[in-house]
């Protein structure tokens, strides 16, 4: 059996609704199940922890479209397939294999090891707290302007302002950049329309960030990738400077904003949890363990691709086959957490999540991700001591993705 023949899919909610509960569905059928994706585009889901590590590990997957996808040159004739591009057809580090993957990521990780990242401590504390000063001057949410929306005022623009202070980002283009990676990240809206639309947001929002950082260079890493390009562009062509922008800039927020967001909401649905933590009977490193591991800002990531047949259980992955990866699904797995894998309980001590990712591809900036999680979490509670969820958490919506997992808005009272 392959991908692309005619066999029952399962198609993955676009709107990304209840992904817990389609991780179970899926794993119930098996270790690695034929789905489809969002306008119809065929792949493999992986559902339990320890076929998707074997699989990321496994250096016949690849993650380079352009050579291993068998439906790769076919892109064009379904409209309906075409915001996949927006994934795997931007050429840089998360998109390529072998040496072109090794090339790209040496550009970008120097600035963002441990050490590195212990430097811009200072700058993530005096963010968080202009930020809860800020949030005293609510952002309402209609009426009863008690309620503010912690992700509009708290969750996104911490790491918002973080990356685009360290990519040299002006100020006139962030809400276009926010607005373009939220665009990235909707995966409810297949149309060629939507494609398109990112395409072209693409060119013109981080063309302007190049053509402003060429004219002003800056002390920031968006004025370091253009000297290497200029200096040598077998390091890193004109493409591939446009598409390491986009991906480190996204990256670097939008899966900060929805870590930030998770704990705060799995801290104020469970209040002993909150208590065990305040009472330093549970430290914020496990907090954010924890809810990388129920609640991955990445559930799932398009795509990786077979290079020859992989064999899992009795089922064969054939080459040139897409295989998307499941980071929710392994969080969630009973075989690998036990029978409550899905409730939230930080005392687990569960750091061998797979939410950042394992292997060559494991995620770049994973200490900054945790340097601004563990400021931004608890001044916020050392701030508002009586903070609460202003709605029932039934009534918190999705982000419209089945890749991002987090939550449009989370409307608190700061105060009793
Ligand atoms: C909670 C926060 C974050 C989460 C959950 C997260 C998750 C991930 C995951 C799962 C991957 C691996 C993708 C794969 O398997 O192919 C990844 C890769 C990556 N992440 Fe993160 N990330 C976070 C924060 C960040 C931040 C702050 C940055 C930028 C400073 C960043 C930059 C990157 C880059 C550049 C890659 C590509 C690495 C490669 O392909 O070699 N991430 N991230």
């Amino acid at each position: 059996m392959t991908v692309s023949d005619r066999i029952d899919r399962i198609a993955i909610d676009p709107f990304g609704a209840d992904i817990p509960g389609e991780s179970a569905r899926l794993r119930a059928l098996g270790p690695i199940v034929p789905v489809e994706l969002p306008g119809g585009i065929p792949a493999w889901a992986p559902t339990g922890y320890d076929t998707l590590k074997e699989l990321i590990l496994d250096p016949q997957v690849s993650k380079d479209p352009r050579q291993h996808w068998r439906l790769w040159p076919e892109i064009a004739e379904h409209p309906s397939w075409g915001w996949i591009l927006g994934w795997v057809g931007v050429v840089n580090m998360l998109s390529t294999y072998g040496a072109d993957h090794t090339r790209l990521r040496k550009l970008v990780a120097p600035s963002f090891t441990q050490r590195r990242t212990e430097m811009m401590r200072p700058r993530v504390e005096a963010i968080t707290t202009q930020l809860l000063d800020a949030l005293d001057t609510p952002v309402p949410l209609g009426e009863g302007g008690a309620v503010v929306d912690l992700k509009a005022g708290f969750a996104h623009p911490l790491p918002m302002r973080m990356i685009c202070e360290l990519f040299g980002v002006p100020e006139e283009l962030r809400e276009d950049t926010a607005k373009l990676i939220a665009a990235i990240m909707d995966t409810s809206d297949p149309s060629p329309e939507h494609a398109a639309f990112v395409q072209q947001q693409i060119g013109s929002v981080l063309g302007a960030l190049i053509a402003h950082r060429s004219e002003y260079p800056g002390d920031d890493l968006t004025t370091e990738l253009i000297r290497v390009r200029d200096e040598d562009g077998d390091r890193l062509s004109d493409e591939e400077l446009l598409y390491t922008l986009l991906l480190v800039i996204g990256a670097g927020f939008e899966t900060t904003v929805n870590l930030i967001g998770n704990a705060v909401v799995a801290l104020l649905t469970h209040p002993e949890q909150l208590a065990a933590v305040r009472s330093g009977e549970i430290g914020w490193d496990a907090v954010i363990d924890e809810t990388l591991r129920v609640h991955p800002s990445i559930a799932s990531l398009p795509l990786r691709f077979a290079v020859s047949d992989i064999k899992v259980g009795d089922v064969t992955i054939a080459a040139g086959d897409a295989i998307i990866t499941t980071y929710a699904a392994a969080g969630l797995d009973p075989v690998r957490y036990g029978p409550d894998a899905d409730s939230f309980d930080a005392a687990r001590g569960a750091d061998d999540h797979l939410a950042f990712g394992i292997g060559v591809h494991r995620c770049v900036g994973a200490p900054l991700a945790r340097v601004e999680a563990l400021t931004a979490l608890p001044a916020l509670f050392d701030r508002f001591p009586d903070l609460q969820l202003a709605v029932g958490e039934d009534e918190l919506r999705q982000v419209p993705s089945f890749i991002a997992f987090g939550w449009q808005e989370i409307p608190v009272r700061l105060r009793a």
